[in-house]
């Protein structure tokens, strides 16, 4: 275990530099990609998914291992936005006026039915779609687990789960595509309106909820980020299954 993943990475990032909280949160995830994978990244490659995309075998089985894995984060995710069971973070949000529509939902960030149509498609064209596993499961477990009790983590994954996709997930996509795909692009990887928009609109309205967090709020949200990059390899790695 590397010194960055021991000490606690959010420590040093709580002396206020970040603009807004969701600086914060990006500053966090940012370290904890390999340098294989970003720029920015700190961490040591060890795994087969750690290493540059470009060195990836990916194959097809795989792939459709890994979409219906995250599908049912996704669904999950969604689920959990649709109808909460966390009374604090709904009062959050109904406390800066958006009321009971909530602020979270129909961000154009939601992948639930792109991923569907994306599944439907394989089976039409005769591929046999898996069941869920246990990379899958197992995060969408936890999610709900988590919504439950603690809506401030939670809204560490509801950031590292769409923006992750919108990032390397996307790099991901061209280059597995390219492999065994045919350069077919996914609807999951399609937004309907201006991405970049989308992403503004959700960073805004994340900094606007955290405003009313009290410090120990955030970093233990800040915290959670290694509990999401851990759940989340997972399921990319079945892509190499
Ligand atoms: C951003 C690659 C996995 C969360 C990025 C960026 C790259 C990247 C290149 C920088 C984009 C920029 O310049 O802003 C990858 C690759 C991965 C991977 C190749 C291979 C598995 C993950 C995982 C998570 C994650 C597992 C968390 C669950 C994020 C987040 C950002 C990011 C939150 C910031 C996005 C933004 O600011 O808009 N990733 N990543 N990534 N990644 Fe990853």
């Amino acid at each position: 275990v590397s010194a960055a993943m021991t000490e606690k990475p959010w420590k040093r990032y709580t002396g206020g530099e970040a603009k807004g909280f969701v600086d914060e949160m990006r500053l966090v995830a940012m370290k904890l990609h390999t340098r294989q994978q970003a720029q920015e990244g700190e961490m040591e490659a060890k795994a087969p998914e750690e290493q540059r995309v470009e060195e990836w075998e990916p194959t097809l089985d795989g792939y459709l291992k890994f979409l219906v894995d995250i599908k049912v984060v996704y669904d999950t995710l969604e689920q959990i936005i649709e109808k909460p069971s966390f009374p604090s973070l709904l009062s959050d949000i109904e406390s800066m006026g958006c009321g009971a529509d909530g602020e979270f939902r129909n961000t154009g960030l939601e992948r639930s039915e792109k991923l569907a149509k994306d599944l439907k498609w394989f089976e039409e064209k005769g591929y046999g779609v898996p069941e869920a596993s246990s990379p899958g499961v197992a995060y969408a477990k936890y999610l709900k687990q988590l919504s439950e009790k603690d809506p401030q983590a939670f809204i560490c994954h509801f950031y590292n789960i769409y923006f992750a996709n919108t990032a390397g997930g996307r790099i991901i996509a061209k280059k597995v595509a390219e492999k065994i795909l045919d350069s077919r692009e996914l609807e999951f990887y399609k937004w309907d309106g201006e991405l970049s928009q989308l992403l503004q609109n959700v960073r805004d309205k994340l900094n606007k909820v955290a405003e009313n967090w009290s410090r120990e709020d955030k970093n233990r949200c800040l915290g959670e980020t290694e509990i999401s990059f851990k759940f989340y390899r997972e399921i990319v790695r079945l892509m190499l299954s």
